[in-house]
């Protein structure tokens, strides 16, 4: 598999099938949230729920094949290698725009798996349309810590299983961290919001705008990468 995604791709660039799978997929899947966002906005709830849902298990299979097959960071960690074109680029341009990509995706990964169970928990179906209910949206504290406690112990264990060096556990632990982050933020955010459609809608769409930064990001990293300055890696 991983000589398969090493093989010149198939895009007329200097992109590996790898890379140039991983750009058509990042495109396919945010069309379809795009589209998912539109029924939204034109409250047709349930396609929405069928669309988003779509988008996101292949954006969720996508990057898990991603971290089995190419290892968790792999850009990061061929740093300046990993790169064919000029030092003022590769500083000024290409890493802040990287930088800018890997914290887009960790929270944009964080934000859609939260955004789906908010779906869920601040929907309801009526006359078999589904609708945001109005009401105000609460967690008890009890299965508050019951959830975060489940989510970091699972992160813990995948960790233990997985992690030989100090840099995949900083990784892991740096995700705790941002999870533990997202279960705190989310205490305030109810506070804010109480409402569940109001909340919905409106990390709905800031998560919908990561997105399309996310994207934007990809583009210009593969461009850089493989229409501009090809890598010196062979
Ligand atoms: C990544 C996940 C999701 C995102 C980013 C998202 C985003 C949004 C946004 C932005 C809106 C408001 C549209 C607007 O007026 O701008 C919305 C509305 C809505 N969402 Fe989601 N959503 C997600 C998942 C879900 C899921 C899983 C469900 C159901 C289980 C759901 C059910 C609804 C419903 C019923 C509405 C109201 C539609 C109407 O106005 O009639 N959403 N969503």
């Amino acid at each position: 598999m991983r000589e398969f995604l090493a093989r010149p791709g198939f895009l007329g660039t200097h992109g590996t099938v790898g890379a140039d799978l991983s750009f058509i997929l990042a495109i396919l899947f945010t069309i379809l949230f795009l589209i998912g966002w539109n029924a939204a906005r034109k409250h047709r709830g349930n396609r929405h729920h069928v669309i988003i849902l779509s988008a996101a298990l292949i954006m969720l299979g996508y990057f898990s094949a991603y971290y089995l097959i190419r290892r968790l960071g792999v850009l990061a960690i061929e740093g300046r290698e990993g790169f064919g074109g000029p030092d003022w680029f590769y500083t000024y341009v290409f890493s802040p725009v990287l930088t800018t990509h890997i914290v887009l995706v960790t929270i944009g990964l964080v934000m859609c798996v939260y955004m789906i169970i908010l779906g869920f928990r601040a929907s309801a179906k009526e006359g078999g349309k589904r609708i945001l209910a109005g009401g105000e949206l609460k967690v008890d504290k009890r299965k508050f810590y019951i959830a975060l406690s489940a989510v970091l112990a699972v992160l813990g264990l995948f960790a233990l299983i997985r992690c030989q060096t100090l840099r995949c556990a900083a990784v892991y632990g740096a995700g705790m961290m941002l999870v533990a982050a997202v279960f705190l933020v989310e205490r305030a955010v109810e506070r804010l919001l109480p409402k569940g459609r109001q909340r919905h809608m409106l990390l709905g769409r800031l998560t919908m705008i990561i997105f399309v930064v996310v994207l934007f990001t990809t583009t210009l990293i593969y461009v850089s990468l493989y229409v501009l300055y090809p890598p010196r890696l062979t």
